[in-house]
Protein backbone atom coordinates (compact mmCIF):
# COMPACT_ATOMS: atom_id res chain seq x y z
CA UNK A 1 0.00 0.00 0.00
CA UNK A 2 2.77 2.42 0.10
CA UNK A 3 6.61 2.17 1.14
CA UNK A 4 8.13 5.56 -0.14
CA UNK A 5 9.97 6.13 2.82
CA UNK A 6 11.71 3.71 4.98
CA UNK A 7 13.82 4.99 7.53
CA UNK A 8 13.98 1.81 9.93
CA UNK A 9 12.51 2.01 13.31
CA UNK A 10 15.17 4.69 14.42
CA UNK A 11 12.24 6.98 16.22
CA UNK A 12 13.67 10.35 17.09
CA UNK A 13 16.68 10.46 14.03
CA UNK A 14 16.34 10.89 10.66
CA UNK A 15 16.72 13.53 7.94
CA UNK A 16 13.74 15.97 8.59
CA UNK A 17 12.08 18.64 6.49
CA UNK A 18 12.52 22.19 8.37
CA UNK A 19 8.90 22.48 8.60
CA UNK A 20 7.45 20.38 10.77
CA UNK A 21 4.65 18.14 9.96
CA UNK A 22 2.63 18.96 12.84
CA UNK A 23 2.62 22.53 14.65
CA UNK A 24 0.76 23.26 17.50
CA UNK A 25 1.03 26.53 18.52
CA UNK A 26 0.02 28.00 21.96
CA UNK A 27 -3.08 25.77 21.74
CA UNK A 28 -5.92 26.46 24.90
CA UNK A 29 -8.74 24.33 25.26
CA UNK A 30 -11.47 24.76 28.45
CA UNK A 31 -14.42 23.32 29.37
CA UNK A 32 -16.73 25.66 31.28
CA UNK A 33 -14.24 26.56 34.19
CA UNK A 34 -11.69 23.85 33.23
CA UNK A 35 -8.88 24.39 31.29
CA UNK A 36 -8.22 20.94 29.97
CA UNK A 37 -4.81 22.16 27.62
CA UNK A 38 -3.19 25.35 28.47
CA UNK A 39 -1.41 27.31 26.24
CA UNK A 40 0.59 24.21 24.53
CA UNK A 41 3.18 24.67 21.75
CA UNK A 42 5.19 21.69 19.94
CA UNK A 43 6.08 20.70 16.95
CA UNK A 44 6.43 17.02 15.15
CA UNK A 45 9.05 16.37 12.34
CA UNK A 46 7.79 13.93 9.91
CA UNK A 47 9.06 10.36 10.38
CA UNK A 48 9.47 10.89 14.44
CA UNK A 49 7.84 8.97 17.38
CA UNK A 50 6.42 10.81 19.98
CA UNK A 51 5.38 9.90 22.90
CA UNK A 52 2.71 12.11 24.92
CA UNK A 53 2.63 11.33 28.60
CA UNK A 54 0.65 13.22 31.52
CA UNK A 55 -1.15 11.72 34.78
CA UNK A 56 -4.65 11.14 34.24
CA UNK A 57 -6.81 14.15 33.42
CA UNK A 58 -3.61 16.05 31.92
CA UNK A 59 -5.31 16.80 28.88
CA UNK A 60 -3.82 14.29 26.30
CA UNK A 61 -6.91 13.04 24.77
CA UNK A 62 -8.04 16.55 24.56
CA UNK A 63 -5.61 18.07 23.01
CA UNK A 64 -5.56 14.70 20.05
CA UNK A 65 -9.23 15.89 19.66
CA UNK A 66 -8.22 19.56 19.05
CA UNK A 67 -6.16 18.25 16.42
CA UNK A 68 -8.07 16.21 14.56
CA UNK A 69 -10.70 18.38 15.08
CA UNK A 70 -13.17 17.22 16.89
CA UNK A 71 -12.93 20.01 19.20
CA UNK A 72 -12.28 23.79 18.59
CA UNK A 73 -9.80 25.60 20.23
CA UNK A 74 -10.51 28.51 22.52
CA UNK A 75 -6.99 29.65 20.82
CA UNK A 76 -3.92 29.06 19.05
CA UNK A 77 -3.16 27.33 16.05
CA UNK A 78 -2.39 24.34 14.82
CA UNK A 79 -0.82 23.71 11.00
CA UNK A 80 -0.23 20.56 9.65
CA UNK A 81 2.62 20.38 6.46
CA UNK A 82 2.88 24.08 7.31
CA UNK A 83 -1.04 24.59 6.52
CA UNK A 84 -3.48 25.96 9.13
CA UNK A 85 -5.70 23.79 9.73
CA UNK A 86 -7.73 24.72 13.26
CA UNK A 87 -11.00 24.50 13.33
CA UNK A 88 -11.43 22.20 10.25
CA UNK A 89 -14.09 19.39 10.98
CA UNK A 90 -12.85 15.96 11.37
CA UNK A 91 -13.65 14.62 7.95
CA UNK A 92 -11.30 17.04 6.38
CA UNK A 93 -8.44 16.48 8.78
CA UNK A 94 -8.82 12.86 8.50
CA UNK A 95 -9.04 13.63 4.19
CA UNK A 96 -5.50 15.88 4.83
CA UNK A 97 -4.13 12.59 6.27
CA UNK A 98 -3.91 12.82 10.11
CA UNK A 99 -5.70 9.93 11.67
CA UNK A 100 -6.38 9.08 15.35
CA UNK A 101 -7.55 5.86 17.18
CA UNK A 102 -9.42 5.77 19.94
CA UNK A 103 -8.86 5.29 23.54
CA UNK A 104 -12.12 2.92 23.70
CA UNK A 105 -12.27 0.99 20.32
CA UNK A 106 -16.01 0.85 19.21
CA UNK A 107 -16.02 -0.75 15.83
CA UNK A 108 -19.64 -1.89 14.36
CA UNK A 109 -20.01 -4.64 16.37
CA UNK A 110 -22.15 -7.10 13.85
CA UNK A 111 -19.67 -6.35 10.84
CA UNK A 112 -16.60 -8.50 10.54
CA UNK A 113 -13.09 -7.27 11.23
CA UNK A 114 -12.55 -6.90 7.40
CA UNK A 115 -15.81 -5.35 6.56
CA UNK A 116 -14.82 -2.61 9.24
CA UNK A 117 -11.97 -2.04 7.81
CA UNK A 118 -13.59 -1.67 4.68
CA UNK A 119 -15.57 0.75 5.66
CA UNK A 120 -13.19 3.00 7.19
CA UNK A 121 -11.05 3.08 3.54
CA UNK A 122 -14.98 3.58 1.62
CA UNK A 123 -15.27 7.07 4.24
CA UNK A 124 -12.12 7.81 4.80
CA UNK A 125 -10.91 7.71 1.62
CA UNK A 126 -13.58 7.22 -0.82
CA UNK A 127 -12.52 4.07 -2.63
CA UNK A 128 -15.18 1.57 -3.96
CA UNK A 129 -16.16 -1.48 -2.10
CA UNK A 130 -14.04 -3.78 -4.04
CA UNK A 131 -10.72 -1.10 -3.84
CA UNK A 132 -11.52 -1.17 -0.09
CA UNK A 133 -11.45 -4.48 0.01
CA UNK A 134 -7.99 -5.47 -1.43
CA UNK A 135 -7.05 -2.41 0.62
CA UNK A 136 -8.40 -4.32 3.62
CA UNK A 137 -7.00 -7.22 2.93
CA UNK A 138 -3.75 -5.80 2.83
CA UNK A 139 -4.15 -3.88 5.96
CA UNK A 140 -5.33 -6.65 8.40
CA UNK A 141 -2.29 -8.22 7.70
CA UNK A 142 -0.11 -5.77 9.01
CA UNK A 143 -1.43 -5.99 12.18
CA UNK A 144 -1.41 -9.59 12.25
CA UNK A 145 -5.40 -10.26 12.00
CA UNK A 146 -5.93 -12.34 9.55
CA UNK A 147 -7.28 -15.10 11.17
CA UNK A 148 -10.15 -13.62 12.83
CA UNK A 149 -11.07 -11.70 9.48
CA UNK A 150 -14.32 -13.05 9.17
CA UNK A 151 -15.10 -12.63 13.22
CA UNK A 152 -18.01 -10.20 14.09
CA UNK A 153 -16.13 -6.93 16.01
CA UNK A 154 -18.45 -7.80 18.63
CA UNK A 155 -17.01 -10.82 18.89
CA UNK A 156 -13.13 -9.91 19.17
CA UNK A 157 -11.12 -10.31 22.82
CA UNK A 158 -9.17 -6.90 24.07
CA UNK A 159 -6.26 -7.46 21.82
CA UNK A 160 -7.75 -8.17 18.90
CA UNK A 161 -9.86 -4.96 19.21
CA UNK A 162 -6.95 -2.76 19.43
CA UNK A 163 -5.36 -4.40 16.25
CA UNK A 164 -9.12 -3.64 14.31
CA UNK A 165 -8.58 -0.25 16.09
CA UNK A 166 -5.20 -0.22 14.22
CA UNK A 167 -6.64 -1.20 10.95
CA UNK A 168 -9.53 1.12 10.71
CA UNK A 169 -6.90 4.56 11.01
CA UNK A 170 -4.48 2.86 8.39
CA UNK A 171 -7.19 2.05 6.38
CA UNK A 172 -7.70 6.37 5.98
CA UNK A 173 -3.91 5.91 5.12
CA UNK A 174 -2.47 8.55 7.21
CA UNK A 175 0.47 10.29 7.64
CA UNK A 176 0.05 11.01 10.96
CA UNK A 177 -1.47 8.70 13.28
CA UNK A 178 -2.00 10.06 16.69
CA UNK A 179 -2.83 6.42 18.81
CA UNK A 180 -4.68 6.93 22.29
CA UNK A 181 -3.77 4.15 24.57
CA UNK A 182 -3.00 1.64 22.41
CA UNK A 183 -1.41 -0.87 25.36
CA UNK A 184 -4.06 -0.26 27.69
CA UNK A 185 -5.59 -3.77 29.07
CA UNK A 186 -3.46 -5.97 27.43
CA UNK A 187 -1.62 -8.66 28.97
CA UNK A 188 2.57 -8.52 29.42
CA UNK A 189 3.04 -11.04 26.76
CA UNK A 190 0.87 -8.68 24.10
CA UNK A 191 2.96 -6.29 24.21
CA UNK A 192 6.03 -6.73 22.40
CA UNK A 193 3.45 -7.73 19.66
CA UNK A 194 1.72 -4.32 19.54
CA UNK A 195 5.50 -2.67 19.43
CA UNK A 196 6.15 -4.92 16.49
CA UNK A 197 3.03 -3.07 15.12
CA UNK A 198 3.83 -0.06 15.86
CA UNK A 199 7.42 -0.49 14.29
CA UNK A 200 5.74 -1.59 10.85
CA UNK A 201 3.31 1.21 11.20
CA UNK A 202 6.23 3.36 11.19
CA UNK A 203 8.69 1.56 9.08
CA UNK A 204 5.95 2.44 6.27
CA UNK A 205 6.54 5.95 6.50
CA UNK A 206 3.80 7.39 9.17
CA UNK A 207 4.67 10.06 11.96
CA UNK A 208 3.39 8.63 14.99
CA UNK A 209 2.21 10.38 18.35
CA UNK A 210 1.54 7.59 20.87
CA UNK A 211 -0.10 8.48 23.92
CA UNK A 212 0.59 5.75 26.45
CA UNK A 213 1.01 4.71 30.40
CA UNK A 214 2.10 1.70 29.86
CA UNK A 215 6.15 2.27 30.38
CA UNK A 216 7.65 -0.44 28.85
CA UNK A 217 5.86 0.62 25.11
CA UNK A 218 6.93 4.31 25.81
CA UNK A 219 10.38 3.67 26.39
CA UNK A 220 11.19 1.29 23.65
CA UNK A 221 8.91 2.73 20.80
CA UNK A 222 9.17 6.51 20.90
CA UNK A 223 12.34 8.99 20.94
CA UNK A 224 10.89 12.36 22.04
CA UNK A 225 8.46 12.47 25.12
CA UNK A 226 6.32 14.96 25.72
CA UNK A 227 4.80 15.22 28.97
CA UNK A 228 1.65 17.35 30.24
CA UNK A 229 0.41 17.96 33.71
CA UNK A 230 -2.59 20.43 34.34
CA UNK A 231 -3.30 21.20 31.01
CA UNK A 232 0.40 22.45 30.22
CA UNK A 233 3.51 21.04 28.78
CA UNK A 234 5.75 20.38 31.48
CA UNK A 235 8.86 18.13 29.56
CA UNK A 236 10.04 17.87 25.90
CA UNK A 237 13.07 15.48 25.49
CA UNK A 238 14.44 12.23 25.25
CA UNK A 239 12.99 9.32 27.43
CA UNK A 240 16.09 9.17 29.68
CA UNK A 241 16.04 13.20 29.59
CA UNK A 242 12.28 13.11 30.58
CA UNK A 243 12.29 10.41 33.15
CA UNK A 244 14.69 12.79 34.88
CA UNK A 245 12.83 15.55 34.98
CA UNK A 246 12.00 16.81 38.42
CA UNK A 247 8.68 18.19 37.26
CA UNK A 248 7.59 14.90 35.66
CA UNK A 249 8.85 13.50 38.91
CA UNK A 250 6.61 15.87 40.93
CA UNK A 251 3.48 15.11 38.63
CA UNK A 252 3.38 11.29 39.23
CA UNK A 253 4.42 11.12 42.79
CA UNK A 254 2.78 8.72 43.37
CA UNK A 255 1.36 7.51 40.28
CA UNK A 256 1.31 4.78 38.13
CA UNK A 257 5.40 5.75 37.26
CA UNK A 258 7.64 3.16 37.73
CA UNK A 259 10.45 3.99 35.35
CA UNK A 260 12.84 0.75 37.16
CA UNK A 261 9.72 -1.37 36.00
CA UNK A 262 10.25 -0.24 32.17
CA UNK A 263 13.96 -1.48 31.94
N1 LIG B 1 -15.95 16.77 26.79
C1 LIG B 1 -15.53 17.18 27.98
N2 LIG B 1 -16.32 17.95 28.78
C2 LIG B 1 -15.90 18.37 29.99
N3 LIG B 1 -14.69 18.10 30.50
C3 LIG B 1 -13.86 17.33 29.76
C4 LIG B 1 -14.24 16.83 28.48
N4 LIG B 1 -13.20 16.11 27.97
C5 LIG B 1 -12.25 16.15 28.91
N5 LIG B 1 -12.62 16.89 29.97
C6 LIG B 1 -11.82 17.17 31.17
O1 LIG B 1 -10.60 17.73 30.72
C7 LIG B 1 -9.49 17.26 31.49
C8 LIG B 1 -8.51 16.58 30.57
O2 LIG B 1 -9.11 15.34 30.12
P1 LIG B 1 -8.41 14.40 29.07
O3 LIG B 1 -9.39 13.32 28.76
O4 LIG B 1 -7.90 15.22 27.94
O5 LIG B 1 -7.19 13.83 29.92
P2 LIG B 1 -6.16 12.65 29.57
O6 LIG B 1 -4.80 13.23 29.79
O7 LIG B 1 -6.47 12.08 28.25
O8 LIG B 1 -6.47 11.62 30.74
P3 LIG B 1 -6.44 9.98 30.74
O9 LIG B 1 -4.98 9.60 30.95
O10 LIG B 1 -7.25 9.63 31.93
O11 LIG B 1 -7.00 9.48 29.46
C9 LIG B 1 -10.09 16.34 32.55
O12 LIG B 1 -10.26 17.07 33.73
C10 LIG B 1 -11.43 15.92 31.95
O13 LIG B 1 -12.36 15.61 32.95
MG1 LIG C 1 -7.06 10.20 27.60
Amino acid sequence: MRGNFSPGFNPGKGDYMEVPILLVDGVNKHFGGLVAVRDLSFGVQAGEVVGLMGPNGAGKTTLINVIAGEYKPDSGIVKFKGNDITGLPPHKICHLGIARTYQIPQPFAKLTALQNIAVAAIYGRGLSKSAAEGEAAEIIDIVRLSEKKDMPAGDLEEISLKRLELARVLATNPTLLMIDEVAAGLTEAEIPQVLDILREIHEMGITIILIEHVMKVMMKAVGRIIVMDEGMKIADGTPNEVMDNKKVIEAYFGSYIDRYDSK
